[in-house]
């Protein structure tokens, strides 16, 4: 054929291509079936095939939408986007109760909204007058990555929605995933469907992430202008209205025991399923009552996952490996012949302290039932004895480090009289290899320091290599060196340069917890960042060491007290943590400055009518205020409940501190 025929017929397709892929992504009104759209892109590409000089652009392979995403921008979740706490069976349901009761004061009657959990990839969609804006990958839970376009190729994702009642801004949440028959197609290219649909949503090329036949189901909301809805389930039913899927098999139940026989009837259908799901998320319906009970550090109290029953296999164990941990704990790890449990190749299956060995008499060689859940580490459940040989050798527990070969001990705990399970060393700090390794691990971590490109692996190379041996070596990397060695190039230092330099600015709060100090975890790291508001404060207080100080915040006690203590009797702990505050941008700890409750302080003595101390204490909190536990100068306020401590009331009254009922306290809110 004459080139300019063969041009102009492969303009005027492109022009049509254009035309219906306006249709659909920006104005989402398609005109043509799928089929039809994707027999005139196959035209095009047949013609660029056979006419090499047509390549160009406007290719349909290498476009998708009208913007194609290049590299994925980082973007805050205006709402964090937590994971679920898991329950494995009645017990863990009644405890999930309970915990709710106690933190309402109140054993209530309510409904849950019931909603099988797909296992997929969680996804946040925000629309701005009804318009698809942003599509954001949950990330690290804090941040996600901006992944619209990607996201738009979902069909199942309406980019522009038409009902009257939608608002004008809200962050929609659910699950991108792919149906087992659509994977049995591609399954040689991905280990399971969960990776197919994150690695198809994570493709730089927006074209790449079509060709894997993805599904949407949206199942909560992130952000909100107001509150749109009374229950969960009347959300649910709105956003199959405004053009969403919704899960079919969602339900309303309102009892344990319901609940209990709907995921016994569900699990014994989820094989026949078209998805994977790894168990059903039961989530207190009524959302009032969900704003109230709030959130933990890592998940919501209103809401749990029940997951279906784990997989075992029976396998034997060829070894036993001692790994040291960041705090010094001594965990024995089972080598087991490689066995197949549930679709996932297992070699390791944890047998968690030394009183666990001892108890179950495991020994190498044995022949032994090892379970795996979801993504929990594989543990040994039983040793099957019979199969024991004659000659087996009870196993001997190290006394000593096998890292660095210092003395180990079970601490005694006082509180319960007993001596602890865990063996640990106690060279607890930068002498130990093992331990430091943890360390290191600890500070790069998502919820630390979160340093892209750096990850455990990567630490563990450096150590090795002699790069970073203490957290501040990270920060003068000798990037020339790196630069050589394989794996790496140009590109992906020059990332690992940007994320390390990035990661310099840091909340007082992640700085405390990135410290990996033992029993200071997220929420005392917080506790403790509230208190003490900025880095130098910090600082003063290690050197004068009095750590007896934090007694008084609510929440900490003696046990993180004592640990800090112990933590900072090494020298080179506080050294570390001064050089550290010399190289990083410690941010002072900010908190909601606007509440009414600003720079006020308070105390609660006795019960508190139809409220528990959680509830107040966060309800405190939310309006700028804070806690404290002690009757002392710098208290404002002691709020009396029924049967107040009197000593406490007198201390309050010598000292001039106002006494409030919890009645005047919520006049002070309004
Ligand atoms: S609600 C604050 N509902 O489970 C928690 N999550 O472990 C909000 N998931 O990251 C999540 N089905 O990927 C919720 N019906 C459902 C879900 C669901 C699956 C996943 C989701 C989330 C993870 C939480």
């Amino acid at each position: 054929m004459n080139k300019d025929l063969v041009k102009n017929k492969y303009n005027l397709k492109i022009k049509e291509f254009n035309k219906h892929n306006r249709l659909y992504y920006n104005k989402s009104k398609p005109i043509i079936t799928d089929a039809e759209y994707d027999r005139l892109k196959n035209e095009i590409i047949i013609l660029e095939k056979k006419y090499k000089y047509l390549r160009n652009n406007s290719s349909p392979n290498l476009q998708v939408g009208f913007k194609p995403s290049k590299s994925f921008e980082k973007f805050k979740h205006k709402v964090p986007m937590l994971s679920l706490a898991n329950a494995f069976g009645e017990e863990d349901l009644i405890n999930f109760e309970k915990k709710i009761f106690n933190y309402l004061s109140k054993n209530i009657k309510f409904d849950y909204s019931v909603e099988p959990k797909i296992d997929g990839i969680s996804a946040s969609l925000t629309y701005i007058d009804k318009k698809l804006i942003y599509g954001v990958s949950r990330g690290d839970g804090e941040t996600g990555e901006v992944i619209t376009e990607n996201l738009k190729t979902i069909k199942d994702i309406p980019l522009e929605i038409k009902s009257r009642d939608f608002p004008d801004e809200i962050e929609i949440r659910g699950e991108v995933f792919i149906k087992k028959k659509d994977f049995f197609k591609i399954k040689d290219k991905f280990a399971n469907p969960r990776n197919a649909a994150s690695g198809s949503l994570r493709q730089k090329n927006p074209n790449e992430t079509k060709k894997i036949p993805l599904n949407f189901i949206a199942y909560t909301f992130g952000y909100t202008q107001y509150n749109l809805h009374k229950y969960q389930s009347d959300f649910l039913n709105d956003l199959k209205k405004w053009g969403f899927k919704i899960n079919k098999d969602n339900k309303i139940i309102n009892s344990i025991d319901e609940l209990i026989k709907y995921h016994k009837s569900f699990e014994a259908k989820r094989f026949g399923l078209d998805y994977d799901l790894d168990g059903l998320v039961y989530k207190v319906n009524d959302l009032n009552l969900q704003n109230r009970l709030g959130f933990t550090s890592n998940s919501p109290r209103w809401a749990i996952a029940h997951k279906f029953s784990a997989d075992s296999a029976k396998t034997m164990i060829i070894n036993i490996d001692i790994q040291v941990g960041r705090t010094g704990a001594l965990t024995p790890v089972a080598k087991v012949k490689p066995v197949n449990i549930g679709g996932v190749v297992v070699s390791n299956a944890t047998l968690h302290n030394e009183d666990e060995i001892q108890r179950k008499d495991i020994r190498i060689g044995d022949t032994v039932t090892v379970e795996r859940a979801g993504d929990v580490i594989p543990h040994v459940i039983e040793v099957d004895k019979n199969k024991r040989g004659k000659n087996a050798k009870k196993f001997q527990f190290p006394t000593s480090c096998p890292s660095c070969g210092s003395d180990t001990t079970k601490e005694f705990n006082v509180t319960t009289k007993k001596y602890d399970a865990v063996r640990r060393c106690t060279n607890e700090s930068y002498g130990c290899e093992k331990i430091s390794i943890e360390k290191l691990k600890h500070f790069i971590s998502k919820d630390a320091l979160n340093i892209d490109g750096l990850g455990k692996k990567v630490v563990e190379k450096f150590w090795d290599l002699h790069f970073i041996k203490k957290p501040q070596d990270i920060f003068s990397l000798n990037y020339n060196k790196i630069v050589n060695l394989e794996g790496w190039g140009k590109q992906s230092v020059n990332n690992l340069k940007n994320s390390i330099e990035k990661s310099k600015k840091i909340s007082l709060q992640r700085f405390i917890y990135s410290i990996g100090i033992r029993h200071i975890g997220i929420e005392s790291a917080k506790l403790i960042s509230d208190n003490i508001k900025n880095i130098s404060n910090f600082i003063e207080l290690i050197k004068l060491k009095q750590f007896d100080k934090f007694l008084n915040i609510d929440g900490i006690g003696e046990t993180q007290i004592n640990s800090l203590k112990n933590f900072f009797s090494n020298k080179l702990n506080s050294d570390i943590v001064i050089e550290l505050n010399s190289i990083l941008k410690i941010e002072n700890q900010i908190s909601n400055e606007n509440g009414k409750l600003r720079d006020k302080s308070f105390m609660f003595t006795g019960k508190l009518d139809g409220i528990s101390r959680a509830e107040a204490k966060s309800l405190i909190e939310k309006n700028s205020g804070t806690t404290l536990s002690s009757v002392n100068k710098k208290l404002d306020y002691l709020v009396l409940g029924e049967k107040a401590t009197k000593r406490k009331v007198e201390q309050a009254k010598n000292l001039g501190i106002n006494i409030i009922s919890f009645e005047e306290l919520r006049k002070l809110l309004n």
